[in-house]
């Protein structure tokens, strides 16, 4: 890929969402830990300035040398990084005297200045800083301000750079996308040529180019991610790639035959290997989530190595990586903090020798499935919802047996086919039921009853790091319940979970 655009990162919550917008205007780029960025800039365009969580006046806030940058290349500051510049070069940051959080609206913008080009006074930014730029550094010419914020953006007169203390990113700004597009294209002139076709015609040779002759073997999941950069190797390498796609015992009814059908259906040279018995026998009698995880995934390397062996000719291990676990991985605060240990994100042990090799490392999701349906992948399949590597595994609370899989099986068929023909599974971003380890009193005919409670989960989210539940139509909830009752012998109760996250997470393990 070439390299257009760095983001500098200073460890803001919103520095992702910098680059998603940029990546909205079909331009290409980077993110990078303001303590860890290439030294040659040569290839760069321009560079952004991520915002911060920090005060510019704490000593132990980022303070990196911008000398190769800074009226060197253009430049665009954003909050902190519009802060850092001001006190740094003869400007005034300090404390602000009024609330400088949430929407704002700009009620004077200078005239004539492309920046601004296409923004109507007025509009709407949104705010994040407790600290203010009280005086503009030297060379520092005011052009926006709001009714709180004196100095909302400047630029700095002989250079091209540009700085501003609101969130263009965030869509609270209305025209935020407006302001990085006329700095971006009009002001920097950086290219609008990364799209979803350019991205395959350079990764397939790019691919070529790297793996040669030689074999590759990747795991596939059933999921987005993993198929597309199936999809894009085998466009590259044809037969030479080698897939994987195993059986844990712990996938959706049916799933594995119906997605091995469509997998073969793709051309893909994909191998199934049914590996049930193996994982639930290793789960027998196990209830702690992380141990479950850890069994999986001890299980999984050894599915996986056995199977790999396919020739001495396999050099890579392909995976279906994506931008969101690279920049986790080398964020300015390290790698966040393990709430649940994500296995697949692990990677495989070393004495496997393998080269790595990730086609989509640089992309997000929706990134992903636009190159997907650039490929010709079943909109179907795109549009799947996440599902969790462990399975049904961290849905089941408690310890897992064989009927236990059927009857969580069973219950989430009843409760995803229902949300398919309510049309209501589009407009969902992930759903599953999860069974609870009690038994609840019914009553069903003139018998009482003692079975199972399930939960039922539905949740709306962009990348899965927060979520909120749907409020999915109470007759639709009712028809699923009944059916579920009805249908599934063994349970004979369902409640629905309403809880957000945080302080809850979307899976119950
Ligand atoms: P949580 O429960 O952490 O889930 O809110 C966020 C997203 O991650 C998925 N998830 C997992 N995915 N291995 C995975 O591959 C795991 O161990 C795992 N745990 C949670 C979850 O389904 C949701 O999409």
């Amino acid at each position: 890929m070439q390299h257009n655009v760095l983001i500098l990162d200073f460890g803001s919550q919103y520095t992702q969402l910098i680059a998603r917008r940029v990546r909205e205007l079909n331009i290409f780029c980077e993110i990078f830990p303001y303590n860890n960025f290439p030294t040659d800039l040569s290839s760069y365009k321009a560079v952004i300035l991520s915002g911060s969580p920090f005060s510019v006046r704490a000593e132990d806030a980022p303070h990196p040398d911008l000398s190769q940058i800074r009226g060197k290349m253009p430049l665009l500051a954003v909050c902190y990084g519009a802060q850092y510049l001001a006190h740094f070069s003869g400007g005034l940051v300090a404390p602000s005297d009024t609330r400088e959080y949430g929407r704002a609206n700009l009620s004077f913008i200078k005239e004539g200045e492309v920046f601004f080009d296409g923004v109507s006074e007025n509009s709407q930014v949104w705010m994040s800083h407790s600290d203010t730029v009280k005086t503009l550094p030297t060379n520092g010419v005011k052009l926006a301000s709001t009714h709180d914020v004196e100095n909302a953006a400047y630029k700095i007169e002989g250079e091209t750079t540009y700085a501003i203390q609101f969130h263009p990113e965030v869509y609270h700004s209305t025209d935020g996308k407006q302001i990085l597009e006329n700095f971006l294209v009009k002001i920097a002139d950086v290219p609008q040529n990364f799209t979803p076709n350019a991205f395959v015609e350079e990764m397939v040779a790019e691919l070529k180019e790297k793996v040669g002759n030689d074999k590759v073997v990747l795991g596939l999941s059933g999921g987005v991610d993993s198929t597309v950069a199936a999809v894009l190797l085998h466009q590259a390498i044809g037969p030479n790639l080698h897939c994987i796609f195993v059986n844990n015992g712990l996938l959706r009814k049916n799933e594995y035959e119906s997605v091995l059908e469509q997998y073969k259906g793709m051309g893909l040279n994909v191998k199934g290997v049914d590996a049930s018995a193996r994982f639930l026998d290793a789960l027998a009698g196990i209830s702690d989530p992380e141990t479950k995880r850890k069994t999986i995934g001890r299980v999984f390397i050894e599915v996986f190595d056995d199977e790999s062996k396919i020739s001495d000719e396999v050099k890579w291990l392909a995976q279906g990586t994506i931008y969101p676990d690279v920049i986790e991985s080398v964020s300015v605060k390290g790698p966040s903090a393990t709430i649940k240990s994500h296995h697949n994100v692990g990677g495989l042990p070393d004495y496997m020798k393998l080269k790595i090799v990730e086609p989509l490392r640089m992309l997000f999701k929706d990134e992903v499935r636009r190159v997907g349906a650039t490929l010709g992948i079943d909109a179907a399949l795109l549009g799947r919802h996440p599902f969790p590597g462990p399975g049904l595994s961290i849905r089941i609370l408690g310890d897992i047996t064989p009927e236990k899989v059927q009857i969580l099986q069973d219950v989430d068929a009843v409760f995803i086919d229902g949300l398919r023909s309510w049309g209501l599974y589009d407009k969902v971003w992930q759903a599953g039921a999860i069974l609870l380890p009690v038994n609840s009193v019914g009553v069903m005919g003139d018998e009482r009853t003692y079975e199972k409670v399930v939960a039922l989960r539905a949740v709306e989210s962009t990348d899965g790091m927060t979520a909120d539940w749907v409020h999915l139509p109470y007759d639709f909830l009712m028809k699923v319940s009944n059916d579920i009752i009805n249908k599934v012998k063994g349970v004979n109760r369902v409640v629905y979970d309403i809880s957000s996250k945080p302080p809850a997470t979307i899976e119950w393990e």
